[in-house]
């Protein structure tokens, strides 16, 4: 009887892992120009108050796409959407469609949870748990019921990060005693450590210093090379340093400018976008 449940859950979640990602890792690398997320005429409210207006995009695999505009201009709204996270705002409402390759990541029969190990986020303020350095990034590997080589894939966790080399001999100290910057790249390797292959992250460095930021900036452009990299930043400096594509938002929650960062930094089609960039307003 027991036995029989067990079975029916693993089935369950497999078919949610199959239809999220129809591709291994190994297919996903040979076409890094595919379009992973794609959304069409999504719209987002906060109870009466539309947060996003009719938002299409399309973006590609494995580069670092940049979402950029004023505060406010529903940058965070527009990340959350992608994994869902807006499903725990009470008053939040999506509308339109929002694809994790072929799948719609608002059917009924998605997952969440499941989602957000495929689709992983980290945030501004770093937030590892109160544990261990490996304990840390254990849970990453828990979640994703990797329970052989712990200690290997710790590293290679660790080590996808740019974290190894600073605690190879500290794994068991609290994560809280490491530096900001430090605690940031243990949330990443916790991240990595789900097997995303999506990995959404929210001004990742805006709490930290500059040395650690350029860290951050120079441990983003690796991680595009085997994920897609999907960033919130305030910091337009920072967007056309790392990115590959840029997308502008503007007051209203509307999209108004998307394409190949070069183009949208030296010749934006939209007039509000260069007053925007060249530091007019905002
Ligand atoms: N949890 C929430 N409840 C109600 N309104 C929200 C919530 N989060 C964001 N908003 C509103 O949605 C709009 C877009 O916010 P946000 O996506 O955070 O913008 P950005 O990240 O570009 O600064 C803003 O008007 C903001 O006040
Ligand atoms: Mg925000």
């Amino acid at each position: 009887m027991s036995h029989a449940s067990t079975t029916a859950e693993s089935e369950d979640s497999s078919t949610i892992d199959t239809a999220l990602s129809t591709e291994s890792r190994d297919d996903r690398s040979s076409r890094p120009d595919e379009t992973v997320i794609r959304s069409s005429g999504l719209d987002v409210y906060y109870g009466e108050d539309q947060a996003l207006d009719g938002i299409d995009m399309e973006i590609p695999a494995r580069k670092v796409t940049a979402l950029i505009g004023p505060s406010g201009c529903g940058k965070s709204t527009f990340l959350r959407s992608i994994n869902r996270m807006n499903d725990l705002i009470d008053v939040a409402r999506v509308d339109g469609d929002l694809y994790f390759r072929r799948k719609n990541v608002y059917d009924a029969d998605v997952d969440p949870v499941a989602l957000r190990r495929k689709i992983g986020m980290v945030f501004q303020k770093p937030n590892p748990f109160p544990k261990s350095i490996r304990d840390n990034v254990a849970y990453g590997l828990r979640v994703q019921g990797k329970t052989d080589d712990v200690d290997g894939r710790i590293e290679e966790a660790l080590r996808g990060a740019a974290l190894w080399d600073e605690v190879e001999d500290r794994l068991g100290e609290s994560g809280l005693e490491l530096s900001g910057g430090q605690q940031q790249r243990l949330c990443i390797a916790r991240a990595i450590a789900t097997d995303p292959e999506v990995i959404l992250m929210d001004e990742p460095a805006s709490a930290l210093d500059p040395v650690a930021t350029a860290k951050i900036e120079d441990l983003i452009e690796d991680l595009a090379r085997e994920y897609t990299v999907v960033i919130v930043t305030h910091n337009m400096q920072q967007a056309a340093r790392i990115s590959d594509k840029t997308a502008v938002f503007l007051t209203g929650g509307n999209l108004v400018e998307f394409g190949d960062t070069n183009e949208v930094f030296s010749n934006p089609e939209n007039d509000r976008v260069e007053d925007y960039i060249t530091g007019k307003f905002g």
